[in-house]
C-alpha cells in the first residue's frame, strides 16, 4: 500500500482553506479518501468551501478560525481531535499579503503579517504537534512558505521576512521531531507564482499611486493571473512530496534553485543583494 492510500479514512487538517492553495488542499485531500477540516477566517468563503470539499464524498468539518490566535488555533485542535479521533496531516497554509515600502507599515500592518504567517503556523505546531506525535502512526505537519523564504525584493519586506522566519522554524520542527517524534514528518513547501486571490486581498501602504509599491503590486497580480500553477496542481505536489519523505516540496524547482542558488552565493560571498529585473 502507498503512503497516500494509507492516508484513506485518517484526517487532514488545512488553515486557510477557503480560497486558493488551501481549498486545492482540502479538495485534493477529500479526493484522497481523507476526513477533512477546513480553518478558515472568513466565514463566507469557509461555507462554500466546505461544500466544495463535501462534493469529493469527504466527511467535512468547517472551523471559523484566525491562525494568529493560538487560543482560536486551539479550539481548532479540541474540535479536530473530538470529532475525528485522529489527525494524520496538518497543514500550516493561511497567509496573507502585504506591499509597501518597508517605513510605510503601520506597526499593526506588520504585525499581522507576522501573526498570520509565522506565528500561525507556530499556534498550530504548538497545538497540533504534542496530539500527532503521542499517535504512533506516521503522520504529517506541512507549513506552507513561499521562494519568498529564500529571497528578498523590494516593496514585500513584511513578507519576505514572514516567510523566511516560517522556513527556520520548519527546519527545527524537523530536527526536534527526529529526536522527540519520529514518526512525525516534517515538510515545507516553497511555491512560486500559483493563481490565486492572495494579491486581490493584499494591502498596499503609502497613498502613492504610481510609486513602486503600486507597480510591484500589479505586476504581482499580473504574473500570478497570467504564469500561475493552479491551486490543484500544487496539491498534488504537495501530496506526492509528502509521501515521497520530502522535507522540500517545490511546485516551482527551477525558480527555488536560482534563487536558493543566488542566496547562496550572497552568502559565501559577502555579496549584497541584488534589485531584480522585472520582464
Ligand atoms: N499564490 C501564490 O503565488 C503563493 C506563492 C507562494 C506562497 N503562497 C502561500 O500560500 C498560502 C496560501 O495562499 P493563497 O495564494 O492560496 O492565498 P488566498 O488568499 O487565495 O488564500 C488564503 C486564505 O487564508 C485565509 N486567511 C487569511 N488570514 C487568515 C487567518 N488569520 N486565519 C485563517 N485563515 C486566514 C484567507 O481568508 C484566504 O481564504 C499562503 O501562505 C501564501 O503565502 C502563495
Amino acid at each position: 500500500m502507498s503512503a497516500l492510500d494509507e492516508l484513506a479514512g485518517r484526517t487532514a487538517v488545512v488553515t486557510g482553506a477557503g480560497s486558493g492553495i488551501g481549498l486545492g488542499l482540502a479538495v485534493h485531500a477529500g479526493t484522497l479518501g481523507m476526513n477533512v477540516v477546513l480553518a478558515e477566517l472568513d466565514e463566507e468563503r469557509l461555507e462554500a468551501a466546505v461544500a466544495t470539499v463535501r462534493a469529493t464524498g469527504a466527511r467535512v468539518l468547517g472551523v471559523p478560525t484566525d491562525v494568529g490566535d493560538p487560543t482560536s488555533v486551539e479550539d481548532l485542535a479540541q474540535t479536530a481531535y473530538a470529532t475525528f479521533g485522529d489527525v494524520a496531516v496538518l497543514i500550516n497554509n493561511a497567509g496573507i499579503e502585504a506591499v509597501g515600502h518597508v517605513w510605510d507599515f503601520e506597526p499593526e500592518r506588520w504585525s499581522r503579517m507576522m501573526r498570520v504567517n509565522t506565528d500561525g503556523a507556530f499556534h498550530g505546531i504548538r497545538s497540533f504537534v504534542p496530539r500527532m506525535g503521542a499517535s504512533q502512526q506516521t503522520s504529517y505537519v506541512v507549513n506552507v512558505a513561499s521562494v519568498a523564504a529564500v529571497s528578498a525584493g523590494p516593496f514585500n519586506a513584511a513578507y519576505h521576512a514572514s516567510k523566511h522566519a516560517l522556513l527556520a522554524l520548519t527546519e527545527c520542527l524537523h530536527l526536534e521531531s527526529q529526536i522527540a517524534f519520529p514518526q512525525l514528518q516534517v515538510s515545507v513547501v516553497c511555491p512560486g507564482s500559483v493563481t490565486t486571490r492572495i494579491f486581490e486581498d493584499a494591502s498596499l501602504s503609502g497613498d502613492d499611486e504610481t510609486g513602486g509599491p503600486r507597480q510591484m503590486l500589479d505586476y504581482l497580480r499580473h504574473m500570478l493571473s497570467t504564469e500561475g500553477l493552479s491551486p490543484a496542481e500544487v496539491a498534488e505536489i504537495v501530496f506526492a512530496g509528502m509521501a515521497a519523505g520530502d522535507f522540500w516540496i517545490l511546485p516551482h524547482p527551477e525558480q527555488f534553485a536560482e534563487l536558493a542558488g543566488a542566496r547562496a552565493e550572497q552568502l559565501l560571498h559577502r555579496r549584497a543583494p541584488a534589485l531584480p529585473v522585472f520582464e
